[in-house]
C-alpha cells in the first residue's frame, strides 16, 4: 500500500499527542504562573521591584497561559480526536492541522515574551498586541476549515452532539475576537482599540462574557459529551436534552455581558436585560450538567474505583455550582456586595480549576494511554492522588476566595452612625492576608497534582509508541 493511501485509511492522531502533550506542559507553566502571583498577592515584595516580573505583568501572563495554552491546547487535542471519531474520517488536511499546532505553540511563546515586556492592548483576556491577533486569526481560520472539512467529508449520517458544541466555540470565538480585538495599530507594539468610552467596555464585556460562554464553556461541554460517556460505557443520558441545552446555552450566553458592568456608566437597561439572561442561563447550564451526571445512571458503581470518571464527574459538580453562582452574583444588589471583591476571584476558579481544569484532566488522562498504544497510564495510583490534591486544592482555594470577598464587601460598606466609613481600605486588605496564605496552599496543591499528570504522561508517552490507529471501514456509530 502506498504512502497516501495508508494515510488515508488511519486517523491522524500525531496532532492529537503534540497538543495533548503540550496542554499538560503549559498547565504546569500556567499554574506555576497563577502560584507566584498568588504569593505576590500575600507578600508584594516578591516583585523585587523588577518591571518584567510584577504583578500587573504576571497576572495577564497566568490568565492567557491558563486558558489559551492550557485551555486551548486541551480543546484542540480533544476537537480533532472527537471529531476524527465521530465522523469516521481522517482529518480534512493534515498540513492546515500541523499549522494550527505550530502556529498556537508560536502565538503562546509571543504571549509569554511579550507580556512581561509590558505589551498590552489592556483589554481583559484580549491583552496580546495586533501582530500576535492577526496570528491568532489565521490559527484559528485554519481550525475551522480542518474541523469544519472534517465534519462535511464525515462518513457518518449524523452529526454528534459533541461535534456541534466545538463548532459553535470555534465560530462563536472567531466572531468575538475579530469584533473585539479590532484595533488602530501605531506601531508595531502598540495600538489604539477601534471603539471608544461606554462601546469600547460593552464590546470588551461582550467578548468577555462569551469566552466564558465559548471559550471556558461550549468547548469543555463537547469533551463532556464525548468522553463522559465513553470513560462510563454508557450512552448519553438523553439526546434529546443535549440539543435542547446545546441551542438554549448558545442563544443565552450572548446576552449576559452586561453584568460584568453593574453600576457604571453603561445604560441601565442594558444592565437589567445581562442581569435576566444571566438568569435564564441557569436553567440551560443545568440541564447539561444533569445530562452529563446522569449519563452514569446504572453505573454510579464505576466512580469508586475509577478516578478518570470521578475527574470527569466532580468537574461537572463545580460547573453546576459556578453556573449557580454566577446567575446570583449576577443580581445587581447581589453583585453590589460581590463586585471588586476576592469572591469574583473564587468564583472563577471554582469554574477555572473546578469545571475546566477537572474536565480536561480526565479527558487527558482518557486520550493519553490510547495515543501511545498503552492500555492505561504509568501510574493509575498517581491518577488517584492527582484527583485528590486537586480536589482539596480547589476546596481550601475557593473557600478562601468566598470568605474573604463577603468579609471585603461587608468591611467597605460598613458606616458607623455619623455616617463615616468604619474601616479604612488598608484594614480589610490587612484582614484579608491569612485567606491569600490558604488560596497559596490550595493552589499549591493544585499545581503539584499538575507536576505529577505532568510525570505521568511522559512515563507513559516513553514507554509506549505513537500508534496509528485505523478507521472502520464499515461507518456505524463512534
Ligand atoms: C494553581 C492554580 C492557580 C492559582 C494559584 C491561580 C491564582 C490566581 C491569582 C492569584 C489570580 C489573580 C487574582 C486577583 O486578581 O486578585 C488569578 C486570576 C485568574 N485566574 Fe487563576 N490560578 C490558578 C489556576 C487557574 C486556571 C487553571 C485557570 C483557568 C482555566 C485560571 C483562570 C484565572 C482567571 C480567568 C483569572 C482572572 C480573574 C478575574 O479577573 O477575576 N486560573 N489566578
Ligand atoms: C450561568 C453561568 C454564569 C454566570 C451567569 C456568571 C456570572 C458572572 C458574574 C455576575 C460575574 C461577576 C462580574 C463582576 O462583578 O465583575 C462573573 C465573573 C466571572 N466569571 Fe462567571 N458566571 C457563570 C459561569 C462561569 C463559569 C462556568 C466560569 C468559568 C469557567 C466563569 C468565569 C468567570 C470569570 C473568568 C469571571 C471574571 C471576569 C473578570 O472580571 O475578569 N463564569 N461571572
Amino acid at each position: 500500500m502506498s504512502f497516501s493511501n495508508m494515510q488515508a485509511t488511519v486517523y491522524n492522531d500525531k496532532v492529537v499527542r503534540q497538543f495533548t502533550i503540550m496542554a499538560v506542559v503549559w498547565g504546569v507553566v500556567g499554574m506555576l504562573v497563577g502560584v507566584i502571583i498568588a504569593a505576590q498577592l500575600t507578600w508584594p515584595e516578591l516583585g523585587f521591584g523588577i518591571p518584567w516580573i510584577s504583578y500587573g505583568r504576571l497576572r495577564p501572563l497566568h490568565t492567557n497561559a491558563v486558558i489559551f495554552a492550557f485551555g486551548g491546547c486541551s480543546l484542540f487535542a480533544t476537537a480533532y480526536y472527537v471529531v476524527q471519531r465521530t465522523s469516521q474520517v481522517r482529518l480534512f488536511s493534515d498540513k492546515l492541522a500541523a499549522f494550527t499546532f505550530w502556529g498556537w505553540q508560536l502565538v503562546i511563546l509571543a504571549a509569554a515574551i511579550s507580556l512581561p515586556l509590558g505589551f498590552t492592548q489592556g483589554k481583559e483576556y484580549a491583552e496580546l498586541e495586533w501582530p500576535i491577533d492577526i496570528l491568532i486569526t489565521l490559527v484559528w481560520v485554519s481550525f475551522a476549515v480542518v474541523f469544519f472539512g472534517t465534519v462535511g467529508t464525515r462518513k457518518v449520517k449524523h452529526i454528534y452532539v459533541a461535534n456541534w458544541f466545538y463548532g459553535a466555540f470555534i465560530l462563536a470565538v472567531a466572531l468575538l475576537h475579530l469584533v473585539n480585538s479590532a484595533a488602530i495599530p501605531v506601531s508595531l507594539t502598540k495600538s489604539y482599540s477601534a471603539y471608544a468610552g461606554v462601546q469600547d467596555a460593552m464590546i470588551q464585556w461582550w467578548y468577555g462574557h462569551n469566552a466564558v460562554g465559548f471559550f471556558l464553556t461550549a468547548g469543555f461541554l463537547g469533551m463532556m459529551y464525548y468522553f463522559i460517556p465513553k470513560q462510563a460505557g454508557r450512552p448519553v443520558y438523553s439526546y434529546r436534552l443535549s440539543i435542547v441545552h446545546f441551542w438554549a446555552l448558545i442563544f443565552t450566553y450572548m446576552w449576559a455581558g452586561p453584568h460584568h458592568l453593574h453600576y457604571t456608566a453603561l445604560p441601565d437597561w442594558t444592565q437589567s436585560v445581562g442581569m435576566v439572561f444571566s438568569l435564564i442561563l441557569l436553567a440551560p447550564s443545568w440541564g447539561g450538567m444533569i445530562n452529563g451526571v446522569m449519563t452514569l445512571s446504572g453505573a454510579w458503581h464505576k466512580l469508586r474505583d475509577d478516578p478518570i470518571l470521578r475527574f470527569l464527574i466532580v468537574s461537572l459538580s463545580f460547573y453546576g455550582m459556578s453556573t449557580f453562582e454566577g446567575p446570583m452574583m449576577s443580581i445587581k444588589t447581589v453583585n453590589a456586595l460581590s463586585h471588586y471583591t476576592d469572591w469574583t476571584v473564587g468564583h472563577v476558579h471554582s469554574g477555572a480549576l473546578g469545571w475546566v481544569g477537572l474536565v480536561s484532566m480526565g479527558s487527558l488522562y482518557y486520550l493519553i494511554p490510547k495515543l501511545f498504544g498503552q492500555k492505561q497510564m504509568h501510574s493509575v495510583k498517581a491518577i488517584e492522588l492527582h484527583f485528590w490534591m486537586a480536589t482539596i486544592g480547589i476546596v481550601i482555594y475557593i473557600a478562601a476566595m468566598w470568605i474573604a470577598g463577603v468579609m471585603q464587601g461587608l468591611m467597605w460598606r460598613a458606616v458607623n452612625t455619623d455616617g463615616t466609613l468604619t474601616y479604612t481600605f488598608v484594614e480589610s486588605v490587612k484582614a484579608t492576608f491569612p485567606f491569600y496564605v490558604l488560596r497559596l496552599l490550595g493552589g499549591t496543591l493544585y499545581l503539584s497534582g499538575m507536576i505529577i499528570m505532568l510525570w505521568n504522561t511522559l512515563k507513559t508517552a516513553t514507554s509506549g509508541r505513537s500508534v496509528n490507529v485505523t478507521i472502520p471501514a464499515a461507518a456505524a456509530h463512534a
